[in-house]
């Protein structure tokens, strides 16, 4: 959370100008940088002949050398890198996966350039200007990497990157800002570099909390079809991002402070491989616990053991669904993370028994800074080994942070990283059980009272990095050693979840994050979806914001309206500071209950659709939650549209955004029909085939259903998502033309054991008369309780049949159920156990003439 302004509403204003939050002419690299054109770089023609892909360019200015090695990787990915010859080579860790597979290139090289072919790339290099053009050789689709200009100006460097024929500009989270990213030749360029920055604008570039400098170019050509490339700019110094849209191209230009070029080409095709190739270099979040996916209940703070137990008691005799009570920053003894304050939190063991009982968990802030005081264990052992954030001298680093003074765990150290894991074992976090997951917060890091709230530049970390080479990583690896620690405090048998705000690509790997310290107004509801759907395109799914606003008091409106988003969070959490009264749902008058209630109802019941996409996730590495243009690329209408979006292929949400609202805009791509779920009654759909005005009240949650789909729901909510795990699945059948189709995973929800093959992951299909279930991996089972309660089965257009039997095939026997047959839909009520997840039914008729 941000720092506690006392006199809020009146210095909104004038705090963003106080806080000089820096722009490209305040960074000398960037001013410089900027307006470079000319190069200065050749290439050694001799040293390309030994080894195709590697080789020397030459600054003709001061003959400096410097290092080219061009790699494919995944067979179609294009990695540049350029290094210094002989630079220092320090031990600054990597944001990709371990085993990025290297591919196989054919390589002829000519007197003035080579060519290198991989998989369907071909990546040609000038050697005259020092250019880079990567081609598509199926799709036709071109890149160049600009050589042509001053690349390297003392520790800082910049890289264009021109995509032919592309038209919009997608990506490079975490900015206040829309999901089309603006043209910035006229006005400032995007910024990274993480900060700890509340009150935060919309419309803005200034930088977050979090950076991935990853960027998608997307474009329809002439004939229609359209096309998706990205690259991803692999440095974690601070950087700014130009982006051109002269010339029918989308051109980005990458200004760093520090560091060295490392750039990686993403061809795609569509706008799943340019997402799916950027995956498999950062890795997809591992399949979190399905209690994550519930409804977290959070405030800073809930200051007592009584407090905690009061409000979640509040919560489930309010009958709100609920899994996850949050203690913020108060609950430590005096900031010191890792204790507890025992007068507040006497029985911290009971407490946790008593939400265990619930069915609840519980997660616990612990922050990167630490408390400097002599005594406090964590602070001897950080200084006793060394393991602390240096100034440049060597000398322990001290900042101000929320215990006052405090000194930085340097995770850049592997030593200190695997010191940091073990704290979070149960003999060194005192008093807590398996129940207790993680929020690491503050960790851009926020330094109070300096220049823009962070670490200074010359800091130093471990292996002599300086932390300006490695600023917008810091987080990342503190969630790194946080989430180590949560694995190992179970022996790997438990699922962690962990919550960040700073991060970097890759941290989908470790923890969920969330939009920070946001406010409690209309613009800031609206943008929270394009920064979620940023972050997704980006490889980070698992995202949210602060349901109601932290800062500020939200009206009741509002607040409303934010739950009814906020259901369709990845992430969904309650959050407000301690200017706050208490605004938990259950506080409410009855009818503002009422909504609260049936947002939080209408998530759990998706909570099977939400888990399979999730397993998908892990898996396939798609985005979870999804801009329309991912879906629909060819879709000239969608290309800016970031009030609506999609959670996997199916469900698509348009939800209310303004207040006063009696009307929606609703898009809906043309390419499906779509089913719209009234909130009102439970089960009653209609077909929507176009994009329409729609009215709206209070209770409207507009979220349609694509026509063609098998949708998994529990319908009977209860407590929390624990309570909820043997309840019968219903299947909700969308047909199109007849046909539909769907996924449905299950396994444990709690441990690795799916990692082992102990899951089910069913295939359903729909042909009109049939429907049938069938594990997609034979070689997976999961044995754990499984039912079908009831199959709704909605048609574009009802068959002019009388269906009279269900008759249902499982587990080797036969068994015939009644068909209730309405307006446009019919229902079968099966309520019946199933242990082999193989089965069909097949609807039979009475021929009516
Ligand atoms: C390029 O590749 C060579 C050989 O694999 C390696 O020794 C060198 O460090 C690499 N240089 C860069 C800049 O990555
Ligand atoms: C290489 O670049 C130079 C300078 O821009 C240009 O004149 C030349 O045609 C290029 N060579 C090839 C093979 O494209
Ligand atoms: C667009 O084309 C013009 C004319 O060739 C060129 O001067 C300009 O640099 C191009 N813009 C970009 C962003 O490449
Ligand atoms: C755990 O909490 C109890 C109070 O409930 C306290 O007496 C005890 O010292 C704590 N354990 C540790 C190891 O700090
Ligand atoms: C329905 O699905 C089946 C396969 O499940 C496919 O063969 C058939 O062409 C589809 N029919 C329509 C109308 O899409």
């Amino acid at each position: 959370m941000m720092r506690v302004f006392k006199v809020l509403f009146a210095i909104a204003a004038i705090l963003s100008t106080t806080f000089a939050w820096h722009v490209c002419q305040d960074e000398p690299f960037c001013k410089e940088l900027r307006s470079r054109s000319t190069s200065k770089f050749t290439v050694d023609y001799d040293s390309f002949q030994e080894n195709c892909f590697s080789g020397t360019l030459v600054n003709s200015i001061n003959n400096q050398n410097y290092d080219l090695n061009i790699t494919f990787h995944h067979d179609d990915v294009v990695r540049i890198r350029i290094r210094e010859s002989n630079a220092e080579i320090k031990p600054i860790p990597s944001a990709l996966l371990d085993d990025l597979v290297v591919g196989k290139v054919f390589c002829s090289v000519d007197c003035d350039s080579i060519s290198i072919v991989g998989g369907n790339h071909q990546a040609f290099v000038n050697f005259t200007d020092f250019s880079i053009t990567t081609t598509n050789l199926i799709t036709n689709d071109v890149i160049h990497v600009n050589g042509a200009r001053d690349m390297f100006v003392g520790d800082s460097l910049a890289l264009k990157v021109t995509f032919e024929n592309m038209q919009n500009a997608y990506g490079i989270p975490e900015h206040g800002d829309n999901l089309k990213l603006k043209d910035t030749k006229n006005d400032e360029p995007y910024r990274h570099y993480n900060l700890d920055y509340g009150y935060y604008q919309t419309e803005s570039r200034e930088s977050l909390y979090g950076s991935v400098p990853v960027l998608y170019a997307h474009g329809v050509r002439p004939e229609g079809e359209s096309h998706v490339s990205g690259v991803f700019w692999h440095n974690p110094a601070q950087t700014f991002v130009d982006i051109d849209h002269s010339n029918n191209s989308i051109t980005v230009d990458f200004i760093s402070q520090a560091g060295t070029l490392d750039l990686f080409i993403l061809p795609g095709g569509d706008f799943k491989s340019a997402v799916s190739n950027y995956v498999k270099l950062t890795g997809t979040a591992p399949l979190p616990p399905l209690f994550a996916m519930g409804y977290h209940q959070s405030r800073y703070s809930y200051l007592t053991q009584e407090d905690v137990l009061r409000v979640a008691k509040g919560l489930q005799d309010g009958e709100f669904p609920l899994d996850v009570m949050w203690l913020d920053i108060d609950y430590t003894d005096g900031k010191r993370y890792f204790t507890w304050d025992y007068n507040a939190f006497p029985d911290p063991i009971a407490m946790q028994y008593e939400l265990s009982q619930r069915n609840l968990r519980l997660v616990t802030i612990i922050d990167p800074h630490i408390k400097a005081e002599n005594g406090y264990f964590v602070y001897d052992q950080m200084r006793e080994n060394g393991y602390y954030v240096m100034n440049p001298d060597g000398t322990i680093y001290q900042g101000s942070c929320w215990p006052g003074l405090s000194s930085y765990v340097d995770f850049f150290n592997p030593d200190a990283l695997n010191w940091w894991s073990s704290l979070y074992g149960y003999s060194t976090y005192a008093n807590t059980t398996a129940i207790v997951h993680i929020w690491n917060d503050m960790n851009e890091p926020s330094v109070f009272d300096v220049e823009e709230k962070t670490m200074a530049w010359d800091i130093l970390h471990y292996g002599n990095i300086q932390h300006k080479e490695v600023h917008n990583m810091y987080g990342h690896m503190q969630t790194k050693g946080t989430y180590q620690g949560l694995v190992n405090r179970e022996e790997g048998h438990q699922r962690p979840f962990l919550l960040t705000r700073s991060h970097f690509a890759g941290t989908q790997r470790y923890a969920a994050i969330w939009t920070g310290d946001n406010i409690a107004t209309w613009e800031h509801l609206r943008v929270s979806i394009p920064i979620c759907l940023s972050e997704a395109l980006a490889g980070i799914s698992f995202c949210g914001a602060d349901v109601g606003g932290f800062i500020e008091r939200p009206s009741d409106e509002l607040f409303q309206r934010w739950y009814q988003l906020g259901a369709w969070y990845p992430f969904m959490r309650a959050h407000s500071n301690n200017e706050q009264d208490y605004r938990e749902p259950f506080l409410y008058p009855e009818e503002i209950q009422g909504r609260f209630r049936t947002a939080l109802r209408q998530r759990y019941a998706h909570l099977p659709y939400w888990y399979t996409t999730w397993y998908e996730h892990q898996r396939y590495g798609q985005p979870v939650m999804r801009p329309l243009v991912y879906n629909y690329p060819n879709d000239e209408n969608v290309n800016a549209i970031d009030t609506e979006f999609m959670i996997g292929d199916n469900i698509l949400i348009a939800p209310v955004l303004y207040e006063g609202a009696n009307e929606l805009d609703v898009y809906l791509p043309e390419e499906d029909i779509w089913f719209y779920l009234s909130n009102k009654e439970q089960n009653e759909f209609r077909v929507i085939s176009s994009s329409h005005v729609r009215s709206v009240d209070m209770d409207s949650v507009p979220v349609f259903y694509r026509g063609g789909s098998i949708i998994p729901r529990k319908d009977i909510v209860r407590g929390s998502t624990q309570l909820m795990q043997e309840d019968p699945y219903n299947l909700y059948i969308f047909a199109k033309n007849n046909n539909a189709s769907g996924t449905l995973y299950e396994d444990d929800t709690v441990s690795f054991s799916y990692q082992s093959n102990e899951y089910n992951y069913l295939s359903l299909t729909f042909d009109g008369i049939k429907m049938e279930s069938k594990a997609i991996d034979t070689f997976s089972s999961y044995n754990g309780h499984f039912s079908i309660g009831s199959v709704f089965i909605y048609f574009d257009e009802m068959p002019s049949v009388f269906y009279a039997q269900a008759v249902l095939t499982s587990d080797g026997s036969t068994t015939k159920y009644p068909v209730l047959q309405f307006e446009n839909m019919l229902q079968i009520d099966f309520n019946t156990v199933i242990e082999d997840r193989n089965f069909d039914f097949v609807l039979k008729y009475l021929s009516v003439n």
